[in-house]
């Protein structure tokens, strides 16, 4: 192992973030993991309840994470919200809202509570999880294409901003069964009346050795990129 990193994951309550923090932790790294949810009972690293949502819980977990870790090395930013499944012309501004509020507005606040202290460290790297949907259109999935394409220009500007401090920013893919991906997959399927034509998308873990590199001074020259996960 390289050595040990301090790194926050939000948006860790379930799926990707979730192995990850697991994974992280497992490596010997310091990790804190957070989402919504009271802790989950299988996460064996330490957790902390944060809703990006609401500026206040995002400060209060800014603040758990800088008392129990110290540095931070890294920041991976998880959280999404599986609604505003629909008819491009069909979605629910509110459901709309909601999507834009967590892959959006959710990144501003926590990349706002954790970079000045990176900037100041004068080291870090942040990984958002993108999706292929900001770049190419997916039937139904209108609202979470822009708001992952939101997402994906946001941290473009932040590595932009950020050159020549030593904090860095990318953008990854990933392709896994989760339970995001099963709900746009079960609305899907209502909407078209009839079941996903595709198999399920492989295992969780396939998709960690990615962000566990960009994590790590190995990729110390790597930021403002996007890197897509190859779809099965
Ligand atoms: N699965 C795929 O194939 C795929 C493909 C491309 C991109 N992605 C992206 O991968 C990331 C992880 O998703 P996943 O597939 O692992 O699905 P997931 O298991 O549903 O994970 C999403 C996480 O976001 C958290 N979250 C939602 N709203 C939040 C809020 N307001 N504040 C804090 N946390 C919040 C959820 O936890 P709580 O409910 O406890 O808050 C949950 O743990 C997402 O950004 C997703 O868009 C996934």
């Amino acid at each position: 192992m390289s050595r040990p990193l301090g790194i926050v994951v939000v948006g860790a309550g379930s799926g990707f973030g979730a192995a990850l923090a697991q994974d992280l932790a497992a490596s010997g790294h310091r990790v804190l993991a957070g989402s919504r949810r009271a802790r989950p009972a299988n996460l064996p690293a330490p957790y902390a309840r944060v809703d990006v949502t609401l500026a206040e819980s995002v400060t209060r977990f800014a603040e758990e994470a800088h008392e129990l870790l110290g540095q931070i090395d890294g920041l991976v930013y998880c959280a999404a919200d599986p609604g505003a499944v629909a008819r491009a012309w069909e979605v629910d501004p509110q459901d709309a809202s909601r999507v834009l509020e967590v892959s959006l507005l959710g990144l501003v606040r926590i990349a706002g509570a954790f970079v000045p202290a990176l900037r100041q460290a004068g080291r870090g790297s942040i990984v958002t999880v993108g999706s292929q949907a900001a770049r190419t259109p997916i039937d139904l999935l209108a609202v979470y294409g822009a708001a992952k394409a939101a997402a994906e220009a946001y941290t473009r500007s932040l590595a932009q901003e950020l050159h020549g401090t030593g904090v860095r920013a990318n953008v990854i893919g990933i392709a896994a069964e989760t339970d995001l991906a099963r709900t746009h997959r079960t609305v899907k399927a209502e909407l078209r009346g009839r079941p996903s034509p595709h198999p399920p998308l492989p295992p969780v873990n396939d998709s960690l050795p990615l962000a566990r590199w960009l994590l790590t001074d190995d990729a110390r020259h790597v930021t403002g990129q996007t890197i897509e996960a190859r779809q099965p």
